[in-house]
């Protein structure tokens, strides 16, 4: 059996996080482990039974009922599928909130290493996604990286994505959610987006003008090379 390991990749808002690390870990045959859909599910769960995402007491009282689970490329909240759903922008403003609870990130954390755990246990590769994958969540991850671009070209992503949905919205406001979201992702206490991520270990990529074909190749020649 060969031998299972963790690649990290984290970053801001609409970096191409998203469809590169499902991409990557389909290339490799390894499990892709999506850290933001946890918070955006309880967000959900918090807009369902109408909780504020913000209402840190409320969400710790209803945190030992939420339950997730991933399935093969579906997300299930309670059981029910929320793959779809969890893509809006409310569950992604509300899942930045509630990722500034402790006990919240204490919950996630500790799923997030159970399951990898498991499956490099059994040989496989897991690619975690979030923002705190190669920090608090996997520190010892064998490869951690890191996907930056311009603020005003993520925005312009996230609202192709949008757009793609059927939804509408202005750029202006889809940029002001982007550096708002990154700003409270950045500065929170605990477990933030790394200001330095050279410095804590992550490989630094700038696909601003990178098409993700060729983010996917550069992450996977860095890979062989470091492997051979
Ligand atoms: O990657 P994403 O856009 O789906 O993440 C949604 C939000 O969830 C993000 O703005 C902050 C929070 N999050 C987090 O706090 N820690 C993670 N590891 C992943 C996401």
């Amino acid at each position: 059996m060969s031998k299972g390991f963790i690649i990290a990749i984290d970053g801001p808002v609409a970096a191409g996080k998203g469809t590169v690390a499902p991409l990557l870990a389909k290339k490799l045959n390894g499990f892709y482990l999506y850290t933001g859909a946890m918070y955006r599910c309880l967000a959900l769960l918090c807009i369902e039974k109408g909780i504020s995402t913000k209402d840190k007491k409320q969400i710790i009282k209803i945190l030992p009922f939420f339950k997730m689970h991933f399935n093969g490329d579906g997300i299930f909240l309670n059981s029910k599928d929320v793959t779809e759903r969890i893509k809006k922008e409310d569950t992604a403003m509300g899942a930045s909130d509630v990722g500034l609870i402790k006990e919240v990130r204490e919950k996630m954390v500790n799923i997030q290493q159970d399951i990898a755990r498991d499956l490099v246990n059994e040989g496989k590769i897991v690619v975690a996604e979030g923002r705190d994958t190669g920090t608090k969540v996997f520190p010892n991850a064998e490869f951690k990286f890191f996907l930056t671009a311009q603020a005003r070209i993520r925005a312009r992503r996230r609202l192709l994505q949008i757009e793609d949905r059927g939804d509408k919205k202005e750029f202006d406001d889809v940029l002001r959610d982007v550096i708002s979201r990154d700003e409270q992702d950045s500065n929170r206490e605990i477990d933030p987006l790394a200001k330095d991520p050279q410095g804590l270990g992550y490989i630094v990529l700038d696909n601003s003008e990178m098409s993700e074909k060729e983010t996917i190749e550069k992450i996977i020649r860095r890979i062989k090379n470091d492997k051979n």
